[in-house]
């Protein structure tokens, strides 16, 4: 009997089949048990011997169904393991890697210039008071200025801010000169055209001290227009009038950025409008309440699209803010 049970269990090639042969061996209705039942009818010698032997061979087809079972298992993972083979020399999915907006590459470039210098960012909100979008830089209420720069007006009775110029009021109502700042951010006008959006970015810049001079601001903006175009870039500072500073001044920059005199871009005169700039006007110092006979101090506003369009030559500003993927992608690994 024991003979032939551990060979049934040899040959099971399943644990269903394993269980089957425990039952009819060791189940309560199972051989094993059968013969315990007849030990009654034995005699007590009898009864020892045939006792003793039955439980033997009980105890052999435990451990051997036990080793089966164990085995079974064994060879049922392997099995398991090799149909969910990982071939790791397959290649991977593929990922899309990101890719830096060439708007936002430019303000990280040009700000990073400015820090280098000792400039620190300075930042005001975009949904701007009148006061100091417009008041308090010395553009009054029926200025024309006002028209010039075609303001979002919210229900608030705030604004939004149409440029960067109200956080040099900000910056001078919280801080004591020494100041030197930039402020990056979004600004907005009531424009839509190849070279206007109505949302665009802007870099302010402001430095406030005693004795600062137009000499520093032409310095300054010449260390930073060479490292963004290039040593062998034009520079021109034109005459121009800004109500907020006095003298002011419109800086620009030969058209070697753009293809040379006669380029689309500048129309033929070899020259591109590239910022605008002057000294503080006293009035605006006084209206923060610093002492323009004490101190002096520079402003310079930038317009972030129009030198990502220059340097990237982008002949549309429309484009920038589409997000066709096909464009925005030619900017990989550019930042
Ligand atoms: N705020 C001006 C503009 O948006 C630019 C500017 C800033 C000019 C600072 C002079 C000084 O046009």
């Amino acid at each position: 009997l024991g003979k032939e049970a551990l060979e049934l269990i040899e040959q099971a090639e399943n644990l269903d089949k394993l269980n089957s042969i425990r039952v009819e061996y060791l189940g309560k209705k199972g051989k094993i048990k059968n013969i315990l039942k007849t030990l009654g009818k034995l005699s007590p010698e009898e009864r020892k011997e045939i006792g003793q032997l039955a439980n033997r061979i009980k105890d052999e087809i435990e451990t051997a169904l036990k080793e089966k079972e164990k085995r079974l298992k064994e060879e049922a993972l392997e099995q398991e393991l090799k149909k969910n083979r990982i071939d790791i020399t397959l290649p991977s999915a593929w990922v899309e890697v990101g890719s830096s907006h060439p708007v936002i590459s430019t303000l990280v470039e040009i700000s990073e210039t400015f820090l280098s210098m000792g400039f620190s960012v300075a930042e005001g909100p975009e949904v701007e008071k009148e006061e100091y979008n417009f008041d308090m830089l010395n553009i009054p209420k029926d200025h024309p200025a006002r028209d010039m720069q075609d303001t979002f007006f919210l229900n608030n009775g705030k604004l939004l801010r149409t440029h960067t110029s109200p956080v040099q009021i900000r910056t001078m109502l919280t801080r004591k000169p020494p100041i030197a700042v930039i402020a990056p951010g979004r600004v907005y006008r009531k424009d839509a055209d190849p070279t206007h959006s109505p949302m665009f970015h802007q870099i302010e810049g402001l430095l406030v001290d005693r004795d600062v001079t137009f000499r520093d601001l032409k310095g300054i903006l010449k260390i930073f227009l060479e490292s963004v175009f290039g040593k062998d870039v034009g520079i021109r500072f034109r005459p121009s009038y800004f109500p907020f500073t006095e003298p002011s001044a419109e800086v620009d920059i030969s058209c070697t950025v753009c293809g040379g005199k006669g380029c689309r871009v500048c129309k033929g005169t070899g020259w591109l409008e590239i910022l605008g700039c002057g000294m503080v006007d006293p009035n605006v110092f006084e209206a923060v309440g610093i002492n323009p006979e004490e101190y002096t101090g520079f402003a310079f506003g930038l317009g972030v699209e129009r030198i990502a369009m220059l340097k990237y030559r982008i002949n549309d500003i429309r484009i920038l803010f589409e997000n066709d993927m096909r464009f925005n992608h030619q900017f990989k690994g550019i930042r």
